[in-house]
């Protein structure tokens, strides 16, 4: 390594650590005063999008980050524009050593260097396991520390080690699915709503998966009824300063928003209902919807359906209640066979991380109503639980008067 070397040299000093497999992180800092940029820190780390390396440049100013990705030919440019900023601070972290490149007020450039005793735990396994994870740790840390899920050094926290798992989980059956809805493919963005969407974890994390992981242009709007979270959520999109996601106060279904992909993750009781129906009522092709706190059946539910034989199932709260919550989700997989879905009941995360985790998934596959065996089904099954389910209502008179012609 030169002493005080010169730009061009220093360039090529960053390149070769930049570009190196073992490169985890660098970060440029400590602007000094008078210097015309408004960037306070620049993070520059290493991604892969669509199964190709780029590396990522993140701009941090005091109010926003903009991200720039860059395949490894293209880097000499953002880097040559660092360097003429003139950061006094550059620290540079790969898997087997620290570098630190300081610049004195007189520009003297003093490099120094630790080798680690020991390379890092960042082994081809795990590197390979938090690649593959559409939101990984390490890579979308500006996001996950906007989000509240990790801390600023990129740790994810203690108490919200579950969400992340849980988005993450979700976000993998996006990507499953998607290939086969032709959503990916489209001459537009794909246009995703989110019901439900609380604090906005999925709501933002599907964004960045969709525009950052995937490269498919995507604009996702939160909905929800509660005033706070939504205000919350409009701050964080602002602080990712980020294009096509909008977030909006309401009750799910009052709008005919169009949806192409339709989520509800842990919307409470009917809402869930409601946002299947919204995905139906707009044509989604996709929806996936996780639905938690069922209530609606709990109280309707007799004891003495099937003549009396399902009495020790139904007689105990929490087994009346598991019986409910199923033959709930059940009415509402066989309502989306009836409107043109194919539809599976998949667990798509592990229980630890959260008990509500029975997903429903929906591929638009043809008209409603094409299949009448799923509407006898649906008859029959009603006629047996002498039930009316939610999803009657929310799905409206028309889906009514079909499944109300074989009732009796
Ligand atoms: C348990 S939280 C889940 C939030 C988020 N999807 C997540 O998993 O982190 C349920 C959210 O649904 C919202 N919600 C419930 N019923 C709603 C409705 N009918 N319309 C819009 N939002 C509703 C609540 O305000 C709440 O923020």
């Amino acid at each position: 390594m030169p002493t005080n070397p010169t730009r061009d040299e220093l360039l090529e000093v960053l390149k070769s650590h930049i570009l190196s497999p073992d490169f985890s992180r660098a970060t440029f800092a400590g602007t000094r005063r008078g210097q015309a940029t408004a960037w306070v820190r620049v993070v520059v780390r290493p991604v892969e999008l669509r199964s190709l390396r780029y590396v990522q440049f993140a701009y941090q100013s005091a109010k926003k980050v903009v991200t720039r990705n860059c395949r490894p030919e293209e880097v000499d440019e953002p880097l040559e524009e660092l360097l003429r900023i003139g950061f006094a601070a550059i620290h540079i972290s790969t898997r087997v050593e620290e570098i630190d490149i300081r610049t004195s007020r007189k520009g003297r450039v003093h490099i120094g260097r630790h080798r680690l005793a020991e390379p890092r735990a960042a082994n081809e396994a795990s590197h390979n396991r938090v690649k593959n994870l559409p939101l990984p740790e390490g890579q979308a840390d500006h996001l996950l520390e906007v989000m509240g899920i990790a801390t600023a050094d990129g740790r994810i926290r203690p108490t919200m080690r579950a969400k992340f798992t849980q988005i993450n989980e979700f976000l993998k059956q996006l990507g499953h699915v998607l290939p086969e809805t032709h959503l990916d493919r489209l001459d537009r963005p794909v246009e995703i709503l989110d019901c439900g969407c609380g604090a906005s974890y999925l709501t933002l994390a599907a964004h960045y998966y969709l525009n950052e992981k995937l490269g498919i242009p995507a604009r996702v709007l939160g909905v929800d009824i509660n005033e706070e979270v939504i205000r919350k959520s409009i701050e964080r999109a602002e602080q990712l300063a980020a294009d096509g996601l909008n977030f909006a106060c309401r009750r799910i279904g009052t709008t005919d928003t169009p949806a192409d992909i339709v989520f509800a993750l842990h919307a409470c009781d009917t809402a869930t209902d409601d946002a299947i129906a919204h995905a139906v009522r707009s044509g989604a092709k996709l929806l996936l919807c996780v639905p938690c706190c069922h209530h609606h059946l709990h109280q309707a539910l007799s004891r003495d359906v099937g003549e009396g034989v399902l009495r020790p199932l139904l007689r105990h709260g929490i087994l009346l209640q598991r019986t409910a919550d199923v033959v709930t989700d059940a009415f509402r997989a066989l309502a989306l066979r009836i409107m043109g879905y194919r539809t599976d009941v998949v667990e798509f995360v592990a229980t630890e991380h959260t008990p509500r985790n029975v997903m429903i998934r929906a591929v638009r596959t043809t008209q409603p109503w094409s299949h009448p065996d799923a509407l006898r089904e649906y008859q029959h099954f009603k006629r047996f639980w002498q039930v009316t389910p939610y999803i009657e209502t929310a799905l409206g008179e028309e889906f009514q008067q079909w499944v109300g012609r074989g009732a009796g």
